[in-house]
């Protein structure tokens, strides 16, 4: 039915809590289908409007997003990609075969320089993930060495000779992709004898990389549920010494809904709604499983939980090549997005850094585009709405989430998160996860007189809604106001939303 009581959301702003790092809404773009070609970089002589071959349009879409980081070359590609393939003058550089992804043609042609100008152009930071599968502790220190030496030394001389004097900056290392399987299948053992050397050797010498701007180095960890990685590599950390360190430990867990990913990305019914909604939300006890080991090795929290490849992997679109992952973004995976960014919101004392699968074009994408034409996905007006998330400060709130069930499956109805941002604003995210029905939420927040309540909602005439080329703002969104009530605010949120508010006091 239409009509039930209010949720009642209470908010202390007295008792804030950890830190919501900026880096959990990072990205990932891997050389993988139209990722980086056509979706990033279209070349210099392009008709499509580009600055040094980097398309503008996609740039301008992901500067107003402000991306911390962007996680490349991959993925598995990363451990079968050779830098020096991606060096030099463009006639030069050498063409192979993506094997991992449906055998396109590498034409190598995005390489350093151009993903260092990338994450330039797009006022972001650099997470470069190191060949550790097929290549070696000389290759991948070379590398490295290459980005961040001494214009006086031979690897900075040749870096500038490629166009770049000064040093880049590499803030994230990525020591090798799930090395439990397409990154050579090795046992946790095996894999930390294998990673230490590449995080005592791979150094960073840019001079400017000191203190809290020192290069992090992320070693791979856990698939899924599985502890086996968490467990060996923290093990493994805790008795390190002064010879090598790791900051960070990556989880990797993808909402499918079962292997091989067979849910539609378009088209789908109610059902199709709710069952990978609450797949998405065992990303909570999947985040509170691998902590709680991590505590055991590391109970002041040095070592980052960095789940570096998240997102909803379906079905691909049909006529396109399946090895793209090309699949649209709806309605459900905004709400999926709010959900999963609200989770690790909520773990920001072990989370703190997180990469969506993928940037452009590829699984639950920012942005898709066909030629000359882009279109932002509703997963993308998420970020943007959550932009007062970056860098704020969790502030604790209770609610009866009441439920919504559908075809035997019991959701929460609603999810709700409030943050101070880093100018002082308080802000209330809330989602409404019932389809069907609005809700009305009561916020109280103890101790404050509450002016207005003003922002955005998210939402749209289905769950399946997308945004097309055709019809590109079928799911944007709209201004949002809250009625303020003696001490908090009166909201009326629609069925299927995600809605971001700021709290005038
Ligand atoms: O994002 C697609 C692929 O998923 C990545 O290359 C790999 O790391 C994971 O299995």
């Amino acid at each position: 039915s239409g009509s039930s009581a209010p949720v009642v959301v209470t908010v202390d702003p007295s008792k804030p809590g950890s830190r919501i790092d900026r880096n959990i809404f990072g990205q990932f773009a891997e050389h993988l289908g139209t990722g980086i070609y056509g979706g990033v970089w279209v070349g210099e002589d392009s008709p499509i409007p580009n600055v040094r071959g980097i398309r503008k349009d996609v740039v301008a879409a992901l500067r107003a997003i402000r991306v911390p980081n962007v996680r490349w070359p991959g993925g598995c590609f990363a451990d079968e990609y050779h830098w020096r393939h991606g060096i030099g003058p463009a006639k030069d550089r050498r063409v192979t075969i993506n094997s991992n992804w449906g055998g396109s043609t590498e034409p190598n042609s995005f390489g350093t320089e151009e993903f260092m100008d990338f994450v330039d152009q797009i006022g972001s930071e650099a997470y470069v993930s190191v060949n550790v599968g097929s290549g070696t502790v000389a290759e991948a220190a070379e590398w490295i060495e290459y980005m961040t030496a001494d214009p006086a030394t031979t690897a900075g001389k040749e870096r500038a000779k490629n166009g770049r004097k000064a040093p880049y900056k590499v803030k994230y290392l990525g020591l090798g992709n799930e090395s439990w399987a397409c990154g050579g299948a090795m046992t946790p053992e095996h894999y930390t004898d294998v990673m230490k050397p590449f995080a005592r050797f791979v150094r960073n010498y840019n001079p400017a990389q000191t203190g809290a701007e020192a290069m992090q180095r992320i070693a791979v960890g856990p698939s899924d549920d599985d502890p086996a990685y968490t467990d060996g590599v923290m093990k493994a950390w805790k008795s390190h010494d002064w010879s090598w360190n790791i900051e960070g430990l990556s989880l990797h867990h993808y909402t499918t809904g079962g292997w091989p990913p067979s849910y539609p990305s378009t088209g789908f019914d109610e059902g199709g709604y709710a069952r990978l909604v609450k797949a998405t939300l065992g990303m909570d006890a999947l985040i509170a499983k691998h902590s709680a080991i991590m505590d055991k090795y590391d109970p002041e929290k040095k070592v980052s939980l960095a789940v570096d490849e998240w997102g909803v992997w379906l079905a691909p679109t049909p006529g396109t090549n399946p090895g793209f992952l090309q699949q649209q973004n709806s309605m459900r995976d905004a709400i999926i997005a709010a959900l999963n960014l609200n989770i690790f919101a909520r773990h920001g004392d072990r989370v703190r850094m997180t990469n969506i699968a993928q940037m452009a074009n590829v699984l639950q994408a920012m942005i898709l585009t066909d030629g000359g034409k882009m279109v932002l996905t509703p997963t993308y007006h998420v970020f943007k709405m959550y932009l007062p998330f970056q860098d704020a400060t969790l502030i604790p709130v209770r609610f009866d989430a009441a439920t919504y069930s559908q075809g035997g499956i019991t959701l929460p109805r609603v999810d709700a998160v409030a943050v101070r941002d880093k100018a002082g604003q308080l802000w209330l995210a809330l989602t409404n996860l019932d389809p069907n029905r609005p809700v009305r939420i009561d916020a109280h927040f103890a101790g404050l007189q509450v002016r207005a309540a003003r922002g955005e909602v998210l939402t749209a005439p289905r769950v399946d809604s997308n945004n097309s080329f055709e019809a590109p703002m079928t799911v944007v969104p709209k201004p949002f106001a809250a009625k303020a009530i003696k001490g908090g605010a009166q909201i009326e949120l629609p069925g299927k939303s995600v809605a971001m508010l700021q709290i005038e006091e």
